[in-house]
């Protein structure tokens, strides 16, 4: 909060991706060492929208994956997290607009957990939210919480 104090929509935006990525890893019974990857990553996820936004005046996915590992790296790092858990969360940060090649369930969540977040404030249409969900979407318990929040058969 302390980095983006003064914008609200961001703040509100990482603590909701936080809150579903928190509950999609506990459904999906991940260990506590991805859980934890996980859930860090999805609270500094954005945080090269920021200098995107300076840089480019955009913060179009490419700027923000190429901008926001170092930020994370350098946050994380002052905070005292271990290296380990640095490295993986900066990797996700550059890929969380790659939707290609998902190999591992904290990229693969934290893409649900961030479309279960922005179906809702860019107001996607339920066409757009169906396909995102058939195209990405591959948790049960993501699929399971996008269906109950948009009032999807299941
Ligand atoms: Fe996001």
């Amino acid at each position: 909060m302390e980095f983006d104090g003064g914008n609200p929509l961001r703040i509100q935006h990482f603590l909701k991706v936080w809150g579903f990525a928190r509950q999609i890893g506990k459904m999906e019974g991940l260990d506590l060492k991805m859980q934890e990857i996980l859930e860090t990553a999805a609270i500094v996820h954005d945080i090269g929208i920021k200098v995107s936004l300076e840089k480019y005046g955009d913060c179009g996915g490419r700027h923000q994956e190429a901008e926001g590992p170092p930020l994370a790296e350098e946050m994380l790092e002052r905070l005292g997290y271990d290296l380990s858990l640095v490295e993986r969360v900066s990797w996700l940060v550059g890929h969380h607009h790659t939707y290609n090649h998902v190999e591992e369930l904290d990229h693969r969540i934290l893409l649900e957990a961030d479309f279960l977040v922005n179906s809702y404030e860019s107001r996607e249409s339920m066409e757009a939210i169906q396909a995102f969900m058939r195209n990405v979407f591959r948790t049960p318990s993501g699929i399971r919480l996008l269906k109950l929040q948009w009032g999807l058969e299941s």
